[in-house]
């Protein structure tokens, strides 16, 4: 929201009086006096007005964790432990998922309260790579990196899946990236080659990885340069 609509409804100031304050150099946003009545400002900003607080920034969180079997990606349900139940912070109640995993796949879950960073970084126009470790009933045929790299047509949705990279790396083990994220897409694509997934296990998103060091059940707040270069 631009800073002049924000203060409007401060006090019941409206739009001109807000206007007239930041041009005089009266509020400040984080500190620093904001004379701009265009500057954009979100519940992340400290906001002042003749230096008193009027809005205190709410904590930003950006957070990964390795998601054990059978831990639902959700942020309640009634039967299942959640990932949210895994955290153990004082503003978890604030956190939402960027991206699923099924509850029976295992690896990397992103979690965040900041929901322009979590839209950005899901934006289908971005294909931000997905990368799965897959483990299969059946020995997986060199053939299929083809037809995982041409894609295919999923009726329900009406449309063809976008080139995935496969890297075989053993008679029923693959290393999968997908650009786009549908429905159980993975198990899918396999099932379309009369194969099924065993196991599932996520390894990355864009440029975060899951960390070696990072045991089942772990999470860790994001770096700087992972929030910065997702
Ligand atoms: N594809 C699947 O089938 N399941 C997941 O959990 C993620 C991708």
């Amino acid at each position: 929201m631009k800073i002049d609509r924000f203060l409007a409804k401060h006090d019941s100031l409206g739009r001109r009086r807000a206007r007239q304050r930041i041009v005089a150099g009266r509020v400040h946003v984080n500190g620093m006096a904001e004379t701009r009545i265009d500057r954009e400002v979100n519940r992340f900003c400290l906001v002042e007005m003749d230096h008193i607080a009027i809005q205190k920034p709410e904590r930003r969180l950006h957070l990964m964790l390795n998601k054990p079997v059978g831990v639902v990606s959700a942020t309640v349900d009634a039967q299942h432990r959640t990932v949210i139940d895994l955290i153990d912070d004082p503003d978890k109640a604030s956190l939402h998922l960027v991206g699923r995993l099924d509850r029976n796949t295992s690896g990397l879950v992103l979690l965040t309260n900041d929901g322009t960073w979590s839209k950005a970084l899901m934006a289908p126009s971005r294909k931000v790579p997905k990368v799965y470790l897959v483990e299969t009933r059946d020995p997986i045929p060199p053939e299929a990196v083809a037809a995982f790299a041409q894609g295919f047509y999923f009726h329900t949705e009406d449309l063809t899946t976008l080139p995935a990279a496969l890297e075989i790396l053993a008679e029923r083990r693959a290393r999968l990236t997908l650009h786009e994220g549908r429905y159980h897409q993975v198990k899918r694509m396999f099932h379309r080659t009369g194969n099924r997934v065993t196991a599932l296990h996520r390894e990355r998103i864009g440029g975060i990885a899951l960390p070696e060091g990072l045991a089942p059940g772990d999470w860790r707040v994001l770096t700087n340069l992972e929030i910065m270069n997702p």
